[in-house]
């Protein structure tokens, strides 16, 4: 097993010091993001530029020395991948040609999937020998429901009335899309692996939109069938999953899905996820991202509240949902420091 702190404590090992990163730790809060983002003439083509995700991903490690690199990449490249038309406006956030019902399924297309994903698998390989020894690489992707949606309501949401529509009155037409992104999703992360990446997350952003039956159905069940592909060939790397929003539904999340950690929104109660879920996985979280930008003693307090209460078990210090734009990169540094000191 690797020695890595990161793959310790996420397959539950106590470790000291408490590896950290940071969900979008890569991004537009650093200046030198922002002068190589201006070099492409999209995010899409960004992504698909190696030479511009290698240094995008390595631009917060020579900052902060976090305990992992993650993938600089998005989780709308699969839909792009099964041929939807992507794009992302300036300030805008992302736009999809909104799938309608099954026809527009049947149009999508595995033909060109792992070609057009080729430069997530480029900038991994070339990750593995960029990266500090001690350092551990993740891959990811989004979960089926979290893509679902963007595919369904063509863009981000407020309500999910469309892509909930489905789920209650086209539910063939949701299991469909839900089943072919379960298989590709599960491909796209097994060939991430092949690459090179030691650690996968799954990121499902919305599944907290969804009720009970729902859950299980549309975010319980296609993780639990990721992490069986994922385990049957590839035992050893630690999945985490990041059910965001789940609530009192984090529990059934863990015990049904088999993952090896469970990310944790901000708005988990510290000692029931401690006692709760840190018996069944690791966890990860949660920092709120609005106090990483305020910043403080009120930031230093919770950061410390977090690591004595989590930090008895397998645990890895990360925000509850990723850095906002608008964040100092000071109050980073200041947060690495905290997280140091702690032990
Ligand atoms: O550092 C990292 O964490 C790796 C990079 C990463 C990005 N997106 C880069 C990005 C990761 C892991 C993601 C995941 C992602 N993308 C999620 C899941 C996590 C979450 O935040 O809930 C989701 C829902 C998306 C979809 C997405 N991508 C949206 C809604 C937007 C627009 C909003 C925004 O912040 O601009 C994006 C764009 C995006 N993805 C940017 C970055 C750095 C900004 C685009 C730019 O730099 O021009």
């Amino acid at each position: 097993m690797s020695d890595k702190l990161l793959i310790r404590a996420l397959k539950g090992e106590r470790t000291r010091p408490t590896p950290f990163w940071l969900m979008r730790q890569a991004g537009r809060y650093l200046p030198e993001y922002r002068e190589i983002r201006a070099k492409a003439r999209n995010f899409l083509d960004f992504c698909a530029s190696p030479g511009l995700t290698v240094e995008a991903t390595l631009q917060p490690l020579r900052r902060y020395n976090m305990d992992a690199a993650i993938l600089f990449s998005d989780i709308l490249v699969v839909p792009h991948a099964l041929g939807q038309e992507v794009s992302f406006q300036e300030g805008e956030g992302p736009k999809l040609k909104a799938l309608c019902g099954k026809d527009d399924i049947a149009r999508l297309s595995i033909e060109q999937f792992h070609e057009r994903l080729e430069p997530s698998y480029e900038t991994l390989r070339q990750l593995v020998f960029a990266i500090p020894e001690s350092t551990a690489l993740i891959g990811f992707a989004g979960a089926p429901w979290t893509v679902a949606t963007y595919m369904i309501e063509g863009g981000s949401s407020k309500e999910f009335v469309k892509a909930k529509g489905w789920a209650y009155r086209q539910t063939a037409d949701l299991e469909r899309l839900i089943d072919l992104l379960t298989e590709m999703t599960a491909e796209y992360l097994l060939m991430q692996i092949a690459a090179g990446a030691e650690v996968i997350q799954l990121f499902d952003s919305w599944a907290g939109v969804l009720p009970e039956e729902e859950f299980r159905k549309w975010s319980i069940r296609p993780a639990r069938k990721i992490v069986e592909r994922l385990r049957a060939r590839c035992p050893k790397v630690p999945i985490i999953g990041f059910p965001k929003g789940a609530g009192a539904l984090y529990e059934a999340y863990v015990k049904e899905t088999g993952v090896d950690a469970v990310s944790l929104d901000s708005t988990v109660p510290l000692s029931w996820a401690a006692k709760t879920l840190q018996p069944h996985a690791a966890l990860q979280g949660n920092l709120d991202n609005v106090l990483l930008l305020a910043g403080g003693e009120a930031m230093e307090r919770e950061t410390k509240r977090i690591i004595n209460i989590l930090g008895e078990g397998g645990f890895v210090f990360n925000l509850g949902h990723g850095i906002l734009q608008q964040t100092p990169p000071e109050h980073v540094a200041r947060l690495a420091d905290i997280i140091r000191e702690a032990g």
